[in-house]
């Protein structure tokens, strides 16, 4: 029988519930990742390679995790990922997403990819509630044009380019499902072959030939900051700094792209110290994503650098077995984390969150 809904203490929990409970397809479609799914369980693991070094008697009667991202105030340092196709696993869709991010004060990534229409999505936010945009850049420039400047006149206040996927990588356990239900609002119209998964399906308008002189013209067409979404070293770290965007997220998409692709947490630790050395720390901000499902899993990421971490199954997981309730007690689920761990760790705010406290020398970059 499913557990109720208060018998899920933490993350992992609601992904157990939600793979008995959901679709075969629509579990194939939210758990699989590239190939042999090695990176995919790196992104989690990698994190147990970091162990922390708490300060003591230090006064943690209150603790304040609230930090900004591009400028935005947050409760906690992690956003809602861009994740595709969510009617797959609830019948609203993203927009179940949308509130319990409301309710969390924290910022949901809208995907290109979404189920609802990117407008229901928007109209499903509340007063000052602020949405970003993950875009999959079209071979046709003018239909993406046309998206970025909707998505800014409708209030978005971020672009993410996705730039690990110039082309979806094999998600075997979805592939074998043979996905033919997309329900999703998708701009690939008639070119869609289904007959090889859900993510082959949907993916065809994705222009390969994106580069790194494409940047200067998103610049031109929108005011939103830009943040490159799926960088995986620090050399090309280095090229988004020069290319005056805002930020990069340090990421494998979830280790649904290339497999044997680093995992974020240890990606950021090649590359905070270079930025550091330069000084350009404070040019860009940094985000991972990728595994992360405890609050020790962000505090971990914010001591090396990072700005906040982006989730994305875990709230797919919990969206489909429980509704909004359950997107809702996971995010309270890490606020009760975040809150115990920054005191045991010895820090009343992200602020004095650094390098000291943890010990990384079980990283393969040693
Ligand atoms: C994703 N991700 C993703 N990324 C993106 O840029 N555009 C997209 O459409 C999608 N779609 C998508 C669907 C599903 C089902 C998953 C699980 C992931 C990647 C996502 O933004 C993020 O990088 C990872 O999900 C982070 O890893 P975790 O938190 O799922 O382990």
């Amino acid at each position: 029988r499913m557990p109720i809904l208060e018998q899920c203490y933490n993350l992992m929990d609601f992904e157990a519930v939600a793979r008995k409970v959901m679709k075969k397809t629509a579990w194939a479609y939210y758990s699989s990742g590239a190939d042999d799914e090695i990176t995919m369980r790196e992104n989690h693991s990698a994190f147990h390679k970091i162990w922390f070094r708490p300060r003591i008697l230090v006064d943690v009667e209150k603790v304040d995790f609230s930090t900004t991202m591009l400028g935005t105030k947050v409760d906690i340092p992690f956003y809602v990922t861009a994740t595709a196709l969510g009617k797959l696993g609830n019948p609203e869709g993203e927009v179940v997403l949308t509130r319990a991010a409301k309710k969390h004060n924290v910022i949901q990534m809208i995907p290109t990819l979404a189920s609802c229409s990117f407008d229901e999505i928007v109209d499903a936010a509340e007063g000052d509630q602020v949405q970003w945009l993950q875009l999959y850049v079209n071979k046709d420039r003018e239909i993406t044009k046309k998206i970025v400047q909707h998505a800014e006149r409708r209030g978005c206040k971020g672009l993410f380019i996705t730039v690990d996927a110039p082309q979806l990588g094999r998600r075997e356990k979805d592939m074998r499902s043979k996905f033919t239900d997309v329900g999703s609002n998708v701009q690939a119209g008639s070119e869609v072959d289904k007959s090889q998964g859900a993510a082959r399906a949907i993916s065809s308008f994705i222009d390969p030939a994106l580069s790194w002189k494409d940047i200067p013209w998103f610049k031109s067409i929108t005011k939103m900051p830009i943040i490159l979404k799926g960088v995986q070293r620090v050399e090309d770290v280095l090229l988004a700094v020069e290319a005056g965007v805002h930020g990069v997220v340090l990421s494998n998409h979830g280790g649904r792209q290339l497999d044997f692709a680093r995992s974020g947490i240890e990606v950021l630790a090649e590359v905070m110290p270079v930025l550091r050395e330069r000084g350009w720390d404070k040019r860009i901000e940094i985000y991972i994503d990728g595994g992360v499902r405890r609050a020790t899993d962000i505090i971990k990421a914010l001591c090396l650098g990072a700005k906040g971490v982006g989730i994305g199954r875990p709230f797919l997981f919990a969206m489909s077995a429980y509704g909004q309730p359950g997107v809702d007690r996971a995010m309270q689920l890490l606020k009760d984390e975040m809150e115990m761990n920054m005191r045991l760790i010895g820090c009343s705010s992200v602020d004095q969150l650094n390098p000291t406290l943890v010990d990384t020398r079980g990283l393969s970059m040693h």
